[in-house]
């Protein structure tokens, strides 16, 4: 029987093809998943497994080829693509990244940044809306993990994203993980940033593992590297604990995209997730008020 729909309790995790089958075959108890259509749409066995999946869990569809950063415009042959895999699911929840990724037609493996200016502002707010409309659902918009910003961005990238909030009325998927590697990368305090999120817009959280790797460009320092290669660090568990606080409990993720372990760990870290949200609800006083 199909599910209504229902926005899950509790952190579920990224599903990747190397659990597939595992999680069709025993439909272990986790709250939901979240799968990359990207991942599916090119192999009809995954397809399938993914279909037979569905009617047992709420979904969330992350999108990691939609590029709606892209000046040359949305490809809407690959939104008709995922439109088919959305319908066909019924996800509770449709995203993509706050980035760009195609450029003239060709794919580029990363999510590459944008400048936070007015040009940008109104480029993204055509594309949302033009994605919104060619998938029938709302896409939320997550941050995205930086390295390095433009000269030419008139806005933070937390003014930017409430900006683009008030033009549009989309909402955010709030990557924990990416607010806490970025603050490091690119000097500023993540508590701040979170507080200056909209938290009325937040629909989803993501966690997920990074690796400090050597800043050729600032010898003696390190940058930390989105991966999604290991177990979220324990830093990024304090801010998960402000970030609950601060918007509510909301479905969680946990994304793991590389050096993919046995499912077990990533229950694991989605256990982690909940003991965190609860310890996190249960406390009376938020950070910020104590700082
Ligand atoms: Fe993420």
């Amino acid at each position: 029987m199909r599910l209504n729909r229902r926005m899950p309790d509790g952190a579920g995790v990224g599903l990747r093809l190397p659990h597939l089958a595992e999680v069709v075959a025993t439909r272990p108890s986790i709250p939901w998943f979240e799968i990359h259509p990207e991942n599916v749409l090119a192999n009809p066995h995954a397809t399938e497994l993914l279909l037979e999946l569905a009617p047992h869990y709420p979904l969330s569809v992350h999108t990691v080829g939609i590029s709606i950063g892209s000046v040359g415009g949305i490809d809407r042959a690959h939104v008709k693509r995922v439109r088919a895999l959305v319908d066909a699911v019924d996800p509770v929840l449709v995203s993509g990244h706050l980035a760009w990724s195609t450029h003239e037609g060709a794919y580029l493996n990363d999510l590459l940044p944008l400048p936070y200016d007015e040009e940008t502002l109104q480029l993204l707010t055509r594309h949302l809306e033009e994605v919104q409309e060619g998938l029938g659902r709302p896409y939320l918009v997550e941050n995205p993990s930086s390295y390095l910003g433009f000269g030419s961005s008139t806005m933070t990238e937390v003014q930017f994203l409430g900006e683009l909030v008030r033009r549009t009325g989309c909402q955010l998927l709030c990557d924990v993980s990416n607010v806490f590697l970025s603050g490091h990368n690119m000097g500023y305090d993540p508590y701040r940033y979170l507080d200056g999120l909209p938290a009325g817009a937040i629909a989803e959280l993501h966690l997920g593992g990074f690796t400090p790797e050597a800043d050729e460009a600032t010898p003696g320092a390190d940058l930390l590297v989105d991966t999604h290669a290991t177990v979220v660090a324990e830093p990024v568990w304090d801010l998960y604990a402000y970030a609950v606080r601060r918007f509510g409990p909301k479905p969680t993720i946990i994304e793991w995209d590389n050096d993919i372990p046995p499912f077990a760990t990533l229950r694991g870290q989605a256990a982690r997730a909940d003991q965190v949200a609860a310890g996190a609800a249960a406390t009376e006083r938020p950070r910020a008020a104590a700082r």
